[in-house]
């Protein structure tokens, strides 16, 4: 399990951590009195010797003149409980060696470097701890090296960009790589290996991106302060987690769950956090049909909510959002969101009628904050903002900091920065004491937090439906099960029937809509169409999301390429119900679904699926429903069309 060298040099040495299963190997080095190490997996290597360590400002970096005094090794078994999520059970299965370093002269710091190893995944974290000459420090730099073989294959977003994640993703060779791109960064080794760059358990610290640095090997890149730093820090402070998952193929590393097990497990109840699916007076307001801010199409008037509330009650489906409800949406929204009134409506809608309405009802409302990243001016509303809420008994709040940059103290700050990473978890610890579950868009990226606090339900941080209507293309939807959601669920806002719509024309078939509440999990998952889309022109559509969970006991993914397509499987937590859902790129595919996930016994195979002409320019309502019986000896054969997708339900007959 661990194996320990002596050097040659005086005080180098080198010591091999394996996984639990032998496969994956981390050799830690000191040589020369620097820290290195390495992944190999199989004895092939993924990541070559890099450096490890920080530079500080006004001290001499933290990574040279280094003795290894002490190193600790031990070994972990458990099974994580999530509380809701596309897994119940998650393993936390790994050997641990921590190495406590010294420098040997001057000021004698110390400092530890704690790596986990796993069957899937290899990560190390610093840690810290105050020291009489060394208690308050500022990070100028992280010296973390990825140092992988350059001829690699990478999908890339770009980041410090005015849309923040909301980019197309590219597929690039590691050596294109030109200014700092975003974790989690997923990587095809030129030995076949599927591995992604990303963080687990950001807190208090910027956010990590990485680039290529001088010596042309990839780097922790931290999102910069705006005063150029990348963290101000009171010891003892332990960074996130650095996390190197690793998987033989791609479809293996969309069920990479290492990031959560790398979290903490929530020290307070959160039973009353529950997932939640809900419709919005909100897509109304992209297709033209109503404005966020108040005039003759103000959409978040008391008699809309209503009508919604009422449509929700028919739809079978427990909760609303309501957009533009408040003061600060006239004009340039975004220009002059800095003085938004988070408990102020405007005139023409009743907060106090729609929510004893929406209570009479049983609906859940979700709230709406759109901060536009003005974050002093949400901070300072904040305590009152949550506890309107409470008062009207809504516990459910969707924040949004559209924007290119956020506010704080006065100053333009990076969303993913130090100070816009401590924001938002300052507004997930509130939202928690008052039993508030968010869905942040604009989000921080996903670092596995939702473990610890399991009332953040959802987050964007990505592009999402919202950027039909020319700029997302079907292989967008088949970028993301292996980049961007291995950082957690996604609220892409599924289910847009209205496909054909002239102002917002969407890149998909209509099942391939009900396929998004397979393939992109969101605790908080909206049905994003309006309400007489459903009910007048797609019951039959609907049904399926009426009757889509929102809460997994299990996923398993089936069959995938990055960027071409993706099928998973999912059981649902409260019956024994298994759901599949699959998309496409432009290109059409045949698959065949073998069934033998399945328990013993009978199920009902709902199968909404694109028809043989379907395509998602020409034909997109080409669609055929089938029901059949089916158990797990079964397949099933399935078509997607070009830019189209299935879901499959099966229920369980005769329980
Ligand atoms: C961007 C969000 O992603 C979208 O869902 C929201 O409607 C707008 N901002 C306005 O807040
Ligand atoms: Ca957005």
């Amino acid at each position: 399990m661990f194996k320990w060298a002596k050097l040659q040099g005086k005080r180098d040495v080198e010591k091999e951590i394996m996984s639990p299963n032998g496969r994956i190997k981390c050799i830690f080095s000191l040589k020369n009195s620097r820290l290195y190490y390495q992944v190999i997996k199989d004895e092939r290597t993924i990541i070559k010797n890099s450096g490890l360590g920080f530079s500080i400002c006004g001290e001499d970096p933290l990574a040279d003149g280094l003795r290894l005094v002490r190193t600790m090794t031990r070994k972990h078994q458990e099974m994580v409980k999530m509380q809701w999520g596309e897994d119940e059970k998650i393993v936390n299965n790994y050997n641990e060696a921590t190495f406590y370093l010294s420098e040997s002269q001057n000021k004698k710091r110390i400092f530890t470097i704690r790596f986990r190893v796993f069957d899937n995944a290899v990560a190390f974290r610093y840690e810290i701890p105050p020291q009489p000459k060394f208690q308050r420090i500022t990070i100028k730099e992280e010296l973390t090296e990825f140092n992988m073989d350059l001829n690699s294959t990478a999908w890339k977003i770009p980041a410090y960009q005015p849309d923040r994640y909301e980019y197309n993703y590219e597929k690039c060779s590691l050596f294109e790589i030109e200014g700092s791109v975003h974790t989690p960064l997923t990587i095809k080794t030129p030995t076949g290996y599927y591995i992604s760059i990303h963080e687990a358990a950001l807190y208090n610290y910027g956010s990590m991106t990485i680039k290529l640095n001088g010596a042309r090997k990839l780097q922790s890149d931290i999102t910069p302060l705006s005063d150029g730093t990348k963290a101000h820090l009171l010891l003892p402070f332990n960074s996130p987690w650095r996390l190197i998952m690793i998987a033989d193929s791609a479809i293996e590393l969309t069920s990479n769950r290492t990031m959560y097990a790398l979290n903490e497990a929530p020290t307070r109840d959160f039973s009353w956090v529950k997932p939640i699916k809900f419709i919005g007076i909100w897509w109304a307001m992209f297709v033209g049909e109503y404005t966020w801010a108040p005039g003759e199409r103000h959409g978040a008037t008391t008699e809309h909510a209503k009508e919604y509330i009422d449509a929700a009650v028919r739809l079978g489906i427990s909760g609303l959002l309501i957009e533009g409800w408040n003061e600060g949406w006239e004009g340039d929204w975004l220009e002059n969101g800095i003085d938004n009134k988070f408990t102020v409506a405007t005139k023409d809608f009743d907060m106090d009628a729609v929510s004893r309405y929406a209570k009479q009802n049983k609906i859940e409302l979700i709230g709406h904050h759109e901060t536009v990243g003005f974050v002093d001016n949400y901070e300072k509303q904040l305590e009152d903002a949550y506890n309107y809420y409470v008062l009207k008994g809504i516990n459910y709040i969707k924040t949004g900091y559209a924007g290119s940059m956020m506010t704080i103290n006065g100053r333009k700050e990076f969303h993913h920065s130090q100070l816009g990473v401590n924001h938002y978890q300052k507004t997930i610890e509130l939202a928690a004491k008052k039993h508030i579950c968010l869905d942040i868009h604009e989000p921080i990226k996903g670092t596995g937090i939702e473990r610890t606090w399991p009332n953040l339900l959802s987050r964007e941080g990505a592009r999402g439906q919202e950027y039909e209507g020319g700029s997302l293309s079907p292989s967008h939807a088949c970028f993301l099960p292996y980049t961007r959601l291995l950082s957690g669920g996604m609220d892409y806002t599924n289910g847009i029937l209205d496909i054909a719509n002239s102002v917002k024309r969407l890149a998909s078939t209509a099942t391939r809509q009900l396929a998004y509440f397979i393939t992109i999990y969101s605790g908080m998952t909206m049905a994003a169409d309006r309400p007489f889309i459903y009910e007048e022109r797609f019951r039959d559509l609907y049904k399926f999301i009426r009757d889509v969970p929102v809460n997994f006991e299990k996923t398993l993914p089936i069959a995938g390429e990055i960027g071409e397509y993706y099928i998973v499987a999912r059981k649902d937590r409260s019956s024994k119900d298994w759901y599949v859902g699959g998309v496409t790129n432009e290109s059409a595919r045949k698959f065949v679904l073998n069934l033998d996930f399945l328990s013993d016994g009978l199920y009902e195979a709902m199968i909404y699926s694109d028809k043989d002409d379907a395509h998602y320019r020409e034909n997109p309502f080409g669609y055929k429903i089938t029901t059949k019986h089916v158990d797990k000896n079964d397949s099933i054969k399935i078509y997607m069309a070009p830019g189209g997708g299935f879901a499959i339900r099966l229920t369980r007959v005769n329980d």
